[in-house]
């Protein structure tokens, strides 16, 4: 007994939501296995939609086949006409299935548009993937957050994570790749769709294999509140991660960068050093000109975008900051030179507020930001200065703050501990 289901849910069509996610998955992997096939071909596929991918399923043997059909605007690859763009297209278009059939709704019939149609299905001769998050205005990036969630809400975070990097158009150059990452999958359900722990020791494609081992309830806790922070009206959250060293704390805190920028966040970290002293603020500088190069590299919209609510909300302050921040200088235009005050208290509640200022608009920016300041054990009073105040920030929003230090390292006297009491 075959069953034969378009996979768009339609009356008299079986929606694959009904499926359990181990089905969804296979589904998935021969979807992409077809197109992986298409384009070993020589052809791109142009229109792929729900309505063009027969799902067979066999209920007696549990088999699974599919057959993609309409290859009516099919064309042929050629390497100077654009072979990747095309190749990229139907894989945000295969991004937009899976979006469906797990979802149930076809994310541009949502009722806010989000990824553009119009733009998408135009067939000229530049790409036109849809890209997430980067419109510039809240309300569209907002969105994309509703259909992450929606997503997430249904999907384990590994199968969400590919959906939404296929949608996005950035990551994957070939369907082989997704196909191999399905295929990963499939090897060991139990452990990637499953556990609590696969959702994050997430093995994809070309990113690096960086599993933990028994974190897995550090890890969906992390999640949780990386989730609580980057919703729309998402108020900021401190997290401590003490223990000895060689616990294992930073590599705990490093794991989630990968989920966090998948979905939309971007992670930072400050790692102060035992003989840093002599260079107080090294740590959180470094980070800083970090973020700059990071936000360059990935996505320009975004950095204008932090760049422009820095320079309204700090102005003529950017000075004082620029002062203890000079990586400062790399995004925002800064004439008037200020020799380092950090000395009185004026100027220590003036450092304060612009500090907060600035991680104020950055975090705003975004749907959340991450800073881990690890091995705060050593930091020195300037940054630990700087550190209470983002604790003790009520106004800031969208912000996640993890701290990590060595517990027996930190005694009563230690300034560290003056600050967590
Ligand atoms: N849960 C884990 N599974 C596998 N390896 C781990 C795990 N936690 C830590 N490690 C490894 O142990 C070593 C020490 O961990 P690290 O995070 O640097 O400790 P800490 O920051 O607490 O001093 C690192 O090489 C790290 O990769
Ligand atoms: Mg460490």
């Amino acid at each position: 007994k075959e069953e034969m289901v378009t996979s768009r849910q339609n009356e008299n069509s079986c929606f694959i939501g009904d499926f359990d996610v181990e089905t969804f998955s296979h589904v998935a992997w021969e979807v992409s296995k077809g197109i992986a096939d298409i384009h070993n071909n020589g052809v791109s596929h142009n229109n792929i939609t729900a309505d063009n991918i027969i799902i067979k399923m066999n209920k007696d043997d549990g088999s699974i086949s599919i057959r993609i059909i309409d290859l009516g605007q099919a064309s042929v690859l050629v390497e100077q006409d654009n072979k990747a763009d095309k190749i990229k297209k139907d894989l945000c278009s295969l991004g937009l299935v899976l979006f469906e059939l797990f979802v149930g709704i076809d994310p541009f019939q949502s009722k806010d548009l989000v990824f553009g149609r119009a733009d998408f299905v135009s067939s000229g001769n530049k790409p036109s993937v849809p890209v997430v998050g980067t419109e510039g205005s809240n309300g569209v990036s907002q969105s994309n957050e509703e259909l992450k969630s929606l997503l997430m809400s249904k999907a384990p975070l590994i199968v969400s994570t590919i959906i939404f990097n296929l949608m996005e158009g950035n990551h994957y150059q070939s369907a082989e790749e997704v196909d191999l990452d399905f295929y990963t999958i499939l090897t060991d359900p139990g452990y990637y769709l499953h556990s609590t722990n696969s959702r994050f020791g997430i093995n994809l494609f070309g990113t690096q294999i960086n599993v933990l081992r028994g974190r897995e309830k550090e890890m969906s806790m992390l999640m949780d509140i990386y989730n609580r922070v980057s919703r729309f009206d998402g108020v900021s959250e401190l997290v401590l991660v003490s223990g000895y060293s060689g616990a294992g704390k930073s590599a705990l805190v490093q794991n989630i960068r990968d989920p966090v920028q998948c979905f939309g966040g971007i992670f930072i970290c400050g790692k102060f050093e035992q003989l840093q002293e002599m260079e107080p603020l090294s740590a959180i500088t470094t980070m800083f000109a970090d973020l700059w190069k990071d936000l360059l590299k990935r996505d320009k919209n975004t950095f204008l975008q932090i760049k422009a609510a820095i320079e309204e909300s700090l102005g003529s302050e950017l000075n004082v900051l620029a002062s203890v921040i000079p990586s400062l200088r790399q995004i925002v235009d800064i004439r008037i030179e200020e020799t380092p005050n950090t000395g009185g208290i004026e100027a220590q509640n003036r450092l304060k507020h612009t500090f907060r200022l600035l991680v104020r608009a950055i975090a705003a920016s975004l749907p959340a930001l991450v800073i881990f300041l690890d091995d705060l054990q050593w930091a020195d009073h300037v940054s630990l200065y700087l550190f209470e105040s983002l604790i003790t920030d009520t106004e800031c929003t969208s912000l996640l703050l993890i701290g990590s230090y060595r517990e027996h390292e930190v005694n009563d006297t230690h300034p560290l501990a003056a600050i967590l009491r």
